[in-house]
C-alpha cells in the first residue's frame, strides 16, 4: 500500500511516499481503508519540529482520516465491513475529563497517522461518520471540528442569548462558527482577508471585521456588542490576539484558550482576568464520546464542513504547503491514495 512517511522534522520536503506491505487487523483491531484526510495546524508544527516531543521518525503523520472498515479482527463487534468511519484523535480517551497520558495516544505523534491507504486502529479508536457527509468532509471532523466542539458545546454551554467571537478563518474558527450558529448563538469573525471574510458571513457569522484594517478588534467587538463584550471567544491566535480577546470579553465571560498561530507566549495583564471575572479553560481535542455526540448533532442539521481544497494523495506536500501559505479557508483535504 501506499504511505507518506515524515522522514526528517524539516517541513514538507521531510515528507517521503513509499509502498510498504498492507497491515492485518489483530484481535479488537479493524482495518480501515482510508478515503480521505484533513491537514490541521498542528500537522505543520510536528513537520518542521515545532510542536512537542520529537515523534519517532519515521512517522505517518496526520491525526485525521476518514474511510470504510475492509476487514475486522476476532472478537470486534461494533463495526463490520462497509461501514464508514474516522478516527479519534486520541486512541485512549474515551469518555469523562482528559488524562495525564492522552497525548500519548494521539494518531500522527506518538502514534502512526492516517495519511496511508490502509490503516489499523483499536475497534474503540473510531466513531461512524454522518451518513450526509462526503469522505472528505467526514475527514475533518477528529481534531478541528472536536475541537470546537468540546469548547462551545461539551464544556462551553453555548446558548442563543450568547455572542461567540472567532479568530481567522481556518480549521477550528469555522467549525466554532457553525457550532456557535447550530446552538443559535450571534457569532463574530476576524480575519486579515476580506474575501474570507465575505465566505465567513455566508457560512452564517453575523458580523465581521479585518483585523489588518481594524488592529484595535477588540474595540469593535465592544462598539458591536453594545459595549457588553463577547460571552466567549475561541482563541487560536495566542502572543498577537490574546490580550485583544480578553479585552473584547464580556462580564463572567469564557475563553478557550486552543491555539497558538502567533506564538504561544503571552505578556497578558492579570488584572484584566479578574476584573472579567472571566473564565479562562485550556481545550484539548475531545474524547471519543464527545465525537459521538457532535457527530449526532451534525446529522440531525445536516452541516456540512468548510473544505477550501483537496489535494490527491500524491500532492499531499503540496497541500501541507497550501496550509503553510494561510490560502486556506476552512479545512484543507487530501483524497484517499487511488
Ligand atoms: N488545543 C487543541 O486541541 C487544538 C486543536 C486544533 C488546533 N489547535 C491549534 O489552534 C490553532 C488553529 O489551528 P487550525 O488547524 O484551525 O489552523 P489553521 O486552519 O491553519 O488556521 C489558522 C488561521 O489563523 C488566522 N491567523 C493567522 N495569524 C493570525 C493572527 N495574527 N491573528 C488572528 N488570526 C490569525 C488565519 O486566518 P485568516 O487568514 O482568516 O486571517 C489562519 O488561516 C493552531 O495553533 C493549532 O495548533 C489546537
Amino acid at each position: 500500500m501506499k504511505i507518506w512517511q515524515l522522514t526528517e522534522q524539516i517541513g514538507p520536503e521531510g515528507l517521503k511516499s513509499v509502498e510498504v506491505p498492507s497491515p492485518a487487523p489483530r484481535a479488537g483491531e479493524v482495518l480501515i481503508r482510508v478515503r480521505a484526510n484533513s491537514l490541521n495546524f498542528r500537522d505543520l508544527m510536528i513537520a518542521a519540529g515545532q510542536y512537542g516531543p520529537p515523534p519517532a521518525l519515521p512517522l505517518i503523520p496526520l491525526s485525521d482520516g476518514a474511510g470504510e472498515i475492509a476487514a475486522i479482527g476476532e472478537g470486534v463487534t461494533k463495526w463490520k465491513p462497509g461501514d464508514r468511519v474516522a478516527g479519534t484523535f486520541f486512541q485512549n480517551w474515551q469518555s469523562g475529563p482528559c488524562k495525564s497520558d492522552a497525548y500519548l495516544s494521539a494518531l500522527g505523534g506518538a502514534l502512526p497517522g492516517m495519511l496511508a491507504e490502509y490503516t489499523v486502529l483499536s475497534e474503540n479508536g473510531v466513531v461512524a461518520i454522518p451518513s450526509h457527509m462526503t469522505f472528505e468532509e467526514a475527514a475533518t471532523l477528529p481534531c478541528a471540528a472536536l475541537t470546537a466542539w468540546q469548547a462551545l458545546s461539551a464544556h462551553g454551554a453555548v446558548s442563543p442569548d450568547q455572542t461567540v467571537l472567532v479568530l481567522g478563518t481556518g480549521g477550528v474558527s469555522m467549525f466554532g462558527l457553525q457550532i456557535a450558529k447550530l446552538h443559535g448563538a450571534r457569532v463574530i469573525a476576524t480575519s486579515g482577508s476580506d474575501e474570507k471574510l465575505a465566505l465567513a458571513r455566508a457560512l452564517g457569522a453575523d458580523e465581521t471585521i479585518n483585523y489588518r484594517s481594524i488592529p484595535a478588534w477588540d474595540e469593535e467587538v465592544q462598539r458591536l456588542t453594545d459595549g457588553s463584550g463577547a460571552d466567549h471567544v475561541i482563541e487560536v491566535g495566542g502572543h498577537d490576539t490574546f490580550p485583544k480577546s480578553l479585552r473584547s470579553l464580556a462580564m463572567n465571560g469564557r475563553i478557550s484558550v486552543i491555539g497558538g498561530v502567533s506564538g504561544f507566549s503571552s505578556d497578558l495583564q492579570l488584572r484584566d482576568i479578574l476584573a472579567k471575572n472571566a473564565r479562562i479553560r485550556g481545550i484539548f481535542v475531545g474524547s471519543r464520546d464527545m465525537f459521538v455526540a457532535m457527530n449526532r448533532a451534525f446529522s440531525r442539521h445536516a452541516l456540512r464542513p468548510a473544505v477550501s481544497r483537496v489535494f490527491p494523495f500524491s500532492d499531499a506536500p503540496e497541500a501541507f504547503r497550501h496550509l503553510q501559505s494561510g490560502a486556506h479557508f476552512g479545512k484543507v483535504v487530501i483524497a484517499g491514495a487511488e
